[in-house]
């Protein structure tokens, strides 16, 4: 089927050139001479191209050209115009004239414009295609919050390495979100369409990971009743996530390393060489290069694992995060519990930031699930968090201390906690800013803190 044009002009001799200029660039056109005609044409023969003459009697280009995206926003209206129009064509191509030309039109310019109209047509194509190919919630980044600089980078990293089938080893402490990268790695690949199945490497005994991974035969150990597919298996076509690597056993890390290798692998107590086509991404909040050192984790291993390392950094590390974490947190929990928590005031937020947080977000998440729950108001305030202490200098009520060592403990814990922010310490503790400073004062001239407290 040809494509179809319309060619809106009152001058005949005119509308002949443009309508031969295009039938010579293989369209089917037709021609009106005037825009409510035009109109009505472009309605029944629904060409993908009009050519209109701005200036026309009754109806002029730019009605033209209104009345007919209108219709079909997809239209490709082009207009033409000569000297002394140039402002309506800026305003036809502000209403969406896909581009002008300036009469007299050579038909070298027609060409130049309908290759243009092409290129632009082939790209918007490509981009639906790839807008279709991502599944419906096409948001990758779902759920993941977060602006801080070293985190922005980790993460764009792994959008980047995502399309690739590379073998990826996400770094980082417990509870910085390793396990949600993954997630990411996953959905942002080729295979989101295909399974996503998680192994908990350190869950599992020797014996019992290896026929979880690799599956066994029917009979291949006491209690094999079936023959059971493994992890690798079910993970074809998708993403395979080796979680706690660094607690894999001796004997599986071998294994790993013949499919890292070769994509081989046989199912316990099985003869037959199976390929695994599923993508590896591995996460570890253990120091593996320790583990090398002292012979639990293989080296060949890890060099075939660390192709990509990508390092999550801790919560200490992205402190200006908590506020935004803080609002995801208050808003997730408002969902998911329909807790009445909206906001934390000055105070508690200030607490957060000063935290140690070696549980890191997960640390962060738990507290705030807590105080969304226990909060009676709309806000939550320090008496609702349960912070994690500096175990060192957790002031506990051990027999044998003073009262005002017992003081001095918590005012400075607190100060410290809150980056020395009297003020925010003092509310905290419920007292004045004042008395804080008055007991750092004498503190400070019996030798009790350091002078520069
Ligand atoms: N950037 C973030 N934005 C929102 N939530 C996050 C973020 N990072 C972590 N979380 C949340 O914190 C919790 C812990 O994250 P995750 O399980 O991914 O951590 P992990 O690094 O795998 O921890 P572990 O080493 O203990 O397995 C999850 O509930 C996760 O949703
Ligand atoms: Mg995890």
């Amino acid at each position: 089927m040809s494509r179809r044009a319309v060619v809106i002009d009152d001058d005949p001799l005119s509308r002949e050139f443009l309508v031969e200029a295009l039938r010579t660039s293989a369209f089917h056109v037709e021609e009106a001479p005037c825009g409510e005609d035009g109109v009505a044409l472009v309605e029944r023969f629904d060409p993908e191209i009009v050519l209109t003459d701005l200036r026309l009697p009754g109806m002029d280009g730019v009605e033209v050209l209104r009345a007919c995206r209108e219709r079909n926003p997809e239209l490709s209206v082009i207009v033409l115009t000569a000297f002394g129009t140039v402002e309506r064509a800026v305003e036809a191509m502000k209403a969406g004239a896909e581009d002008f030309l300036l009469k007299p039109v050579s038909p070298e310019q027609i060409e130049l414009v309908l290759g243009r109209l092409d290129g632009r047509r082939r790209l918007e194509k490509e981009n639906r295609a790839m807008k279709a190919s991502l599944p419906a919630d096409a948001d990758v980044f779902r759920d993941i919050v977060g602006g801080n600089r070293q985190f922005i980078e980790a993460l764009q990293l792994a959008e980047r390495v995502a399309a690739s089938d590379a073998t990826i080893l996400v770094r980082g402490d417990s509870g910085t979100g390793k396990e949600l990268v993954a997630g990411l790695l996953h959905r942002a690949s080729g295979r989101r369409s295909g399974p996503f199945i998680r192994v908990n490497c350190a869950a599992l005994t020797e014996s019992l990971l290896t026929s979880e991974l690799f599956g066994h035969e029917k009979g291949a150990f006491t209690g094999a009743h079936q023959k059971k597919e493994g992890r690798f298996e079910l993970a074809s076509g998708g993403t395979l996530f080796l979680d706690e690597i660094g607690e894999m056993p001796s004997e599986v890390q071998g294994r790993l390393l013949r499919v890292l290798e070769n994509g081989e692998f046989e199912r316990v107590g099985g003869t037959k060489t199976l390929k695994s086509d599923a993508r590896i991404v591995a996460a570890t909040n253990r120091d593996l290069e320790d583990g090398i050192e002292c012979g639990r984790f293989r080296e060949d291993l890890f060099y075939r694992l660390n192709v990509v390392p990508i390092r999550l950094p801790s919560l200490r590390e992205r402190i200006d995060d908590i506020p935004a974490l803080v609002s995801h947190f208050l808003v997730k929990f408002q969902r998911e519990h329909g807790s009445v928590a909206r906001s934390v005031s000055t105070e508690a937020l200030a607490l957060l930031r000063g935290a140690d947080w070696p549980g890191n977000v997960r640390e962060l998440a738990n507290i705030m699930e807590r105080a969304c729950l226990i909060a009676k108001g709309e806000t939550i305030g320090v008496q609702d968090l349960t912070l994690p202490q500096r175990r060192s200098k957790q002031p506990t009520a051990t027999v044998g201390i003073t009262l005002e060592e017992m003081e001095r403990q918590l005012i400075l814990g607190t100060l410290e906690s809150t980056g020395w922010n009297r003020t925010h310490a003092a509310r905290i503790l419920g007292v004045t800013a004042r008395t804080l400073s008055n007991k750092l004062k004498v503190w400070r001239a019996r030798g009790l803190v350091k002078a520069e407290m």
